[in-house]
Formats: structure tokens, C-alpha cells, sequence
């Protein structure tokens, strides 16, 4: 059992974060199959087979420690998986041509942050890990091994949005290998400006890039969604909950794209395609409440879309 934390002030697995609004966009469908893209400790699933009597979940983890602390329940299965390969589980449950609704609750769960063995923590110490699960081709320390400082650089760019990525990048390399979770953040911490270590940890921003780089998170996600709009039944519904703004960009580009119908270059005075829009958009960034950010810390970063499949 995790312990409680500031950041995970119910300890447990993983609180789920919207949850009435995820239950309020998914009722006017009334689910009868739904697919739990991230079941991490099962929290969405859990409260979507207690509002929907009738409905079954299909719920997908890369993470073998998600699958293994899954509950049972006669209308639930749970399979490891790379949601990536969301066509191949909907086949293999059954289902296909009968999904009423996914979700994706992306990133990390609490207890992948909370283990130190993980590696995903610059607060508890352990090896360089930083996988999801084993699909994932190599850990957080053999990618430092491999990358070049060019190469380093860019990922604290470009998924951690890092101001002091080519510092950090040069320390890492002229530090490197890495044992340790913490031997890695002491680098970061040693390699930014002082000023640059009052307030959030200066190791935060690279610790995110390098586990979105380990895992692909980027690369794989707007293939995934639009292979999810297309297992959809018409009117079922997509909701992507996203924790920062490089997964929110494209699952709000697509979504938009998608709603527009008219694929003609923008230089075309008359739309000469007349494609219809494939999907409806639902919601459009929603947030968390505040009481639910003041009792869970991890809900404030939350953007919450839904698109509807129209056809
Ligand atoms: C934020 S947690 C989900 C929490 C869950 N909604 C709950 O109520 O407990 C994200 C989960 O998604 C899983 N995950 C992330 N990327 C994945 C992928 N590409 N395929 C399958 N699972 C993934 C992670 O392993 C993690 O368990």
C-alpha cells in the first residue's frame, strides 16, 4: 500500500481525478461497453460500472502492477496492454463494433511515482527505471547512456519545456552513468543557476521529459486517438484527460481538426472537399473544481476533452 503524500494526500494506489464530470459527459450515452484506455488503480473503471448496471469495462494498462492490483468484478477485464493497440484488445474482448465510449487518463499514476524501485521519482531514491512497462525498449539510464548532448537537450526541450535544457544536457553527459534516481537529480540541482533552485525542484521538468521520452508518450498518443474515434460506435464518445499542455496540444488539434470536416488548404477561397465532420466536440478544456484540487493536488493541472464520434 502507497502511503499518503502531500501529492496523494488518500495514499492507495492512485485517487482518480474527475470523476463526476467524466460519469456526467459519459451518462446521456448510457454506456454498455466502455474502454478504460489507462486503468492505472482502476478508479474511473470502478465508478463507471457502479453508476452504469449494464455496463462492462475493458480496462488497458501497459503497467503490469496495474493489472496485478486489479479488482474483480463480473463486468470488467483487465488487460496489459499498450493502448497504441486498442484495435487488437476491442478484437480480442469481443467487443468490437460496440464501443460506446474511451477513456484516456494520460501520464503517470501515483504509484509509479510513489515506488522509489520504479525510478520515476527525483524524491525517493532507486535505479534509473522510469518504464511503464516492459514494452518500453530501454530505462531512463540507458537512454542517458546512448543520447548525445544534442540529443538530451532537445528531449528536456521539448517535453520538458526546460529553460536550461543544454546546461543540464552538458552536466548529465559529463556526470553520466547514472545509479540512482537521486544521483541524477543532484546533477540537475549542481547544473541550473541558483536561482533556479528556490521552489519547485530543479530536477522536476527533466525527470517528466526523460519518462515521456522512456515511454513515448508523445510519439504514440495522437495515432492512438485517432484509432480510438475510429472503434467508436456512432454518437459514443472519446474523453482524454491530459496533465500537461504537449499531450493537451494534440488532443486539442485533433479534436478540432476532426470537427472542422473541411480538409481543403487554408488558401481556398470555397471549400471544395465538402467532407463532413467526423466528430462533435463535447467539451472543450474543462478543469477541475476547487474543492477537488484543494483535496487532490494532482487534479489542478487536469484539461478534460470529450469529442463524439458523428458518424
Ligand atoms: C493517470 S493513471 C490512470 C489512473 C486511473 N484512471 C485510475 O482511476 O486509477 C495513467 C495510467 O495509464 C497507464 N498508461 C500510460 N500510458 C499508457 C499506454 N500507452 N498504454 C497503456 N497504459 C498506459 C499508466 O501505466 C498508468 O497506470
Amino acid at each position: 500500500m502507497v502511503q499518503p503524500t502531500s501529492r496523494h494526500p488518500q495514499g492507495g494506489y492512485h485517487q482518480p481525478v474527475m470523476v463526476d464530470e467524466v460519469l456526467g459527459f459519459l451518462t446521456p450515452v448510457d454506456p454498455k461497453v466502455v474502454i478504460d484506455a489507462t486503468f492505472g488503480g482502476g478508479g474511473h473503471s470502478r465508478a463507471i460500472l457502479d453508476l452504469f448496471a449494464d455496463a462492462r469495462v475493458v480496462g488497458v494498462d501497459r503497467d503490469p502492477d496495474a493489472v496485478a492490483q486489479a479488482f474483480d468484478h463480473e463486468r470488467l477485464t483487465v488487460v496489459r496492454d499498450n493502448f497504441s493497440n486498442l484495435a487488437s484488445v476491442v478484437e480480442r474482448a469481443g467487443v468490437a463494433d460496440a464501443v460506446d465510449a474511451i477513456l484516456f487518463d494520460l501520464g503517470v499514476s501515483s504509484h509509479q511515482l510513489d515506488e522509489g524501485a520504479r525510478g520515476f521519482s527525483y524524491h525517493r531514491a532507486g535505479p534509473l527505471d522510469m518504464r511503464m512497462g516492459p514494452d518500453a525498449v530501454r530505462t531512463a539510464a540507458e537512454l542517458i547512456d546512448e543520447s548525445s548532448v544534442e540529443d538530451l537537450a532537445r528531449i528536456l526541450r521539448d517535453f520538458g519545456e526546460e529553460r536550461h535544457a543544454r546546461r543540464i544536457a552538458t552536466a548529465i553527459v559529463e556526470n553520466r552513468p547514472f545509479a540512482s534516481t537521486a544521483d541524477l537529480a543532484s546533477c540537475v540541482a549542481g547544473a541550473v543557476p541558483a536561482a533556479s533552485r528556490r521552489g519547485k525542484h530543479p530536477a522536476r521538468r527533466t525527470f517528466q521529459a526523460l519518462r515521456i521520452a522512456v515511454n513515448d508518450e508523445i510519439g504514440i498518443l495522437h495515432d492512438a486517438l485517432v484509432g480510438a474515434l475510429e472503434l467508436l460506435r456512432p454518437r459514443g464518445r472519446l474523453i482524454v484527460l491530459a496533465y500537461h499542455s504537449l499531450e493537451d496540444r494534440i488532443v486539442k488539434r485533433l479534436f478540432a481538426d476532426r470537427s472542422q470536416g473541411c480538409v481543403c488548404p487554408p488558401d481556398l477561397p470555397v471549400c471544395q472537399c465538402d467532407a463532413d465532420p467526423d466528430v462533435r466536440l463535447i467539451a472543450k478544456g474543462v478543469r477541475a473544481s476547487e474543492a477537488e484540487v484543494a483535496a487532490n493536488p494532482r487534479a489542478r493541472s487536469a484539461i478534460l476533452r470529450v469529442a463524439e464520434r458523428a458518424s
